[in-house]
């Protein structure tokens, strides 16, 4: 199955205008005018993404503008929320959601991750909805049920036209951000389970068609190797993602 590779940077609650602009240049310049056959998007925070969109429409072509979340509402009295009209407004073609560190610090439940799954898909943006297990679930043996739930969850009401504009992000919570990665074994496992849950969902051919990307202290020094398995496709790039060389790296060692 030909399946584009994808690499995502979420940029979290990091750089400031300054540091995103040149970071942005510096990944282009790292990549090149063209993306290396893989599709790459980068998640910087909310305030920067007009400056960065209007930078990237002058020179940048080889990444995509993406937001790290979006909300379930169209508009009205939602303080705080951010629509996705007013993405669509600064460029943005793809959003992240049920992040875990939305689901697990902010407290987002799999109902409200559904709603916006379905927002995004509606007003055309691509959805990457991202699901793990905690640590504490993985050694209870949970994982296959946990990335089952949250994905039949999330892809409710979702229908197979749709599913061309939806990417899983298996992130597992305890390799967020700790510099422990899932083994590629143990990664591939679980991507199977999920393209299987896929499967089951819709159909097989559907489901070898859905890009399924790893997330979890992914670097330049283990990104070859998982991308290697065959239900991965791709990454999710947190810390690494903050530095323009080591994500050019990891966006090469999909090739
Ligand atoms: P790290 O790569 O920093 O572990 O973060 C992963 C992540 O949460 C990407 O969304």
């Amino acid at each position: 199955m030909n399946r584009t590779p994808f690499v995502g940077g979420n940029w979290k609650m990091n750089t400031d205008l300054e540091s995103g602009l040149a970071l942005l240049q510096s990944l282009s310049d790292q990549i090149g005018p063209s993306s290396p056959s893989s599709e790459v998007v980068v998640y910087p925070p909310f305030p920067y993404l007009m400056s960065l969109h209007q930078t990237m429409a002058q020179t940048i072509t080889s990444v995509r503008l993406g937001a790290q979340d979006v909300s379930d509402q169209p508009n009205g009295a939602f303080t705080g929320e951010v629509s996705t009209e007013m993405l669509l407004d600064c460029g943005v073609r793809s959003v992240l959601v049920g992040h875990s560190e939305r689901r697990h610090v902010i407290g987002e439940c799999d109902a409200l991750i559904n709603a916006k799954t379905r927002r995004g898909l509606e007003a055309g943006l691509q959805v990457v909805l991202c699901v793990g297990e905690t640590l504490e679930q993985r050694e209870a043996g949970e994982t296959d049920t946990i990335n089952e739930r949250q994905i039949r969850a999330g892809l409710q009401d979702v229908s197979a036209e749709a599913m061309s504009e939806v990417v899983i992000a298996y992130e597992p919570v305890w390799a967020i951000g700790t510099g422990r990665t899932a083994s590629p074994d143990d990664a591939q496992k679980a991507h199977a389970h999920i393209r299987a849950v896929l499967s089951s969902l819709y159909d097989d051919r559907l489901a070898g068609q859905v890009r399924v990307i790893y997330g979890g202290s992914v670097k330049s020094s283990n990104a070859a190797e998982l991308f290697s398995c065959p239900d991965i496709d791709g990454g999710l790039i947190g810390g690494a993602s903050l530095k323009a060389e080591e994500f050019a790296k990891i966006i090469r060692a999909t090739g």
